[in-house]
């Protein structure tokens, strides 16, 4: 057990609050910073239900360096940080991307100050299967090089990573580690937290699980003619608790290691189709989805998936959860969104 103290920017989100979680049961001391952009304060009631323990709470834009540097003031005995807190809806991204790269650009500068101004020398990042864009062999390594991303969003991570690289290459007592998630899914197995989508939701799993409470006709299953096995896209779908653990792992990799900068794909290592998804969902919770072949998203790729045997190998950290287990927790999570 473990009593120290870790910030997690955008911890009322949905990944942030799952790793909050996990946090609190291995002994940590959590402070959240969360301007509540894309998420609730009921998430700290939830939080607290599950695990007994209420985390600390700043409301802040991370954006705000005078709010930020107040907040790092009263948590400058923080060890390390986790660095949730973006906007991450790639569509909306090509439409506002200014907003996308204030928001999550200065976000991370800011954190960065503040660690540089307080010593808290540790840090985690979130960042995403995208900066791979469509990898020319698969499984993606940790050494697949990156690609200019197809969208502001996705550009951000790209730009984040390197702002984190040169961060730690000018400050010999910064570490980092940059966690490239695949697609995260699920929920707690409580159906206490869970993902929240504003309005309709662009992700597949959310999608599914409103088609199944009715909340929506139907599902737009995009593109049946890609060169995969069954013609469907392929993703690596990576239960939300086990990515949550991931980033414990990570912690404790970095604080023992002291390895000035690390980057681990976490997924699976297995890639899942569109159909295989939605045939998952119906055999673990028997709910048949309606659904409609339509045309290709753009900007989708075909195929990708993890190696995540770097992760297993020097975090000790694999993906556990059976997927008909996180499929029965993300319709709990619903069903239990759809009653409020
Ligand atoms: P989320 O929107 O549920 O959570 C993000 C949280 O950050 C929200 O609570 C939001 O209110 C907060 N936030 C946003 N901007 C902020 C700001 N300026 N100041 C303070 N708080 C702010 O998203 P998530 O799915 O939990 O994603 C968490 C991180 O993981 C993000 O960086 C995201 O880009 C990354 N990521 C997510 C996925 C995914 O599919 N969910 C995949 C790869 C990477
Ligand atoms: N899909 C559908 N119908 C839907 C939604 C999705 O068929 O209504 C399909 C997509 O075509 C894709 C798969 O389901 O093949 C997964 O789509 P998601 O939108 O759930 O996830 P993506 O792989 O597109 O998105 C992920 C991350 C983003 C990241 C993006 C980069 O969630 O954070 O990859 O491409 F930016």
């Amino acid at each position: 057990m473990s009593n120290q103290k870790i910030i997690v920017t955008g911890g009322c989100g949905y990944i942030g609050s799952h790793t909050t979680v996990a946090l609190q049961n291995a002994g940590y001391n959590v402070v959240i910073f969360d301007n509540l952009a894309n998420s609730t304060p009921e998430t700290l009631d939830r939080i607290t239900e599950i695990t007994g323990v209420r985390p600390m709470f700043e409301k802040i834009d991370c954006t705000d360096i005078d709010a930020v540097r107040d907040a790092f003031d009263r948590h400058g005995d923080a060890t390390g940080v986790i660095h949730f807190a973006a906007l991450k809806a790639v569509g909306e991204s090509v439409s506002y991307p200014l907003m996308y790269y204030k928001n999550n650009l200065v976000s991370l500068i800011n954190v960065l100050e503040m660690m540089t101004a307080f010593n808290i020398e540790n840090i985690v990042f979130s960042s995403s299967a995208t900066v791979y864009g469509a990898p020319d062999t698969l499984p993606a390594t940790e050494d697949t090089p990156t690609r200019a991303a197809t969208s502001p969003y996705g550009q951000t991570k790209i730009m984040a990573e390197t702002i984190i690289r040169d961060t730690v290459a000018a400050n010999p007592k910064m570490h980092a580690v940059l966690l490239r998630y695949f697609n995260p899914i699920g929920a707690h197995p409580s159906g206490k937290i869970g993902e929240l989508p504003r309005g309709v939701p662009n992700n597949l799993m959310p999608y599914i699980t409103q088609v199944a409470c009715g909340q929506r006709e139907k599902l737009n299953v995009f593109g049946d003619d890609y060169p995969t096995p069954d013609g469907f896209c392929v993703r690596d779908y990576i239960d939300v608790n086990d990515l949550a653990d991931a980033h414990i792992a990570a912690l404790r990799h970095m604080i023992d290691s002291g390895d000035d900068i690390d980057v681990f794909n976490i997924g699976t290592g297995r890639g899942l189709s569109v159909m295989e998804i939605i045939r998952t969902f119906e055999r673990a919770t028997g709910v048949k989805i309606n659904y409609t072949i339509t045309a290709r998203r753009p900007g989708d790729v075909p195929a990708i998936w993890a190696c995540a045997d770097k992760a297993a190998k020097v975090l000790g950290w694999r993906a556990k959860t059976p997927l008909d287990d996180t499929m029965r927790a993300a319709w709990l999570w619903q069903q239990n969104i759809s009653k409020n």
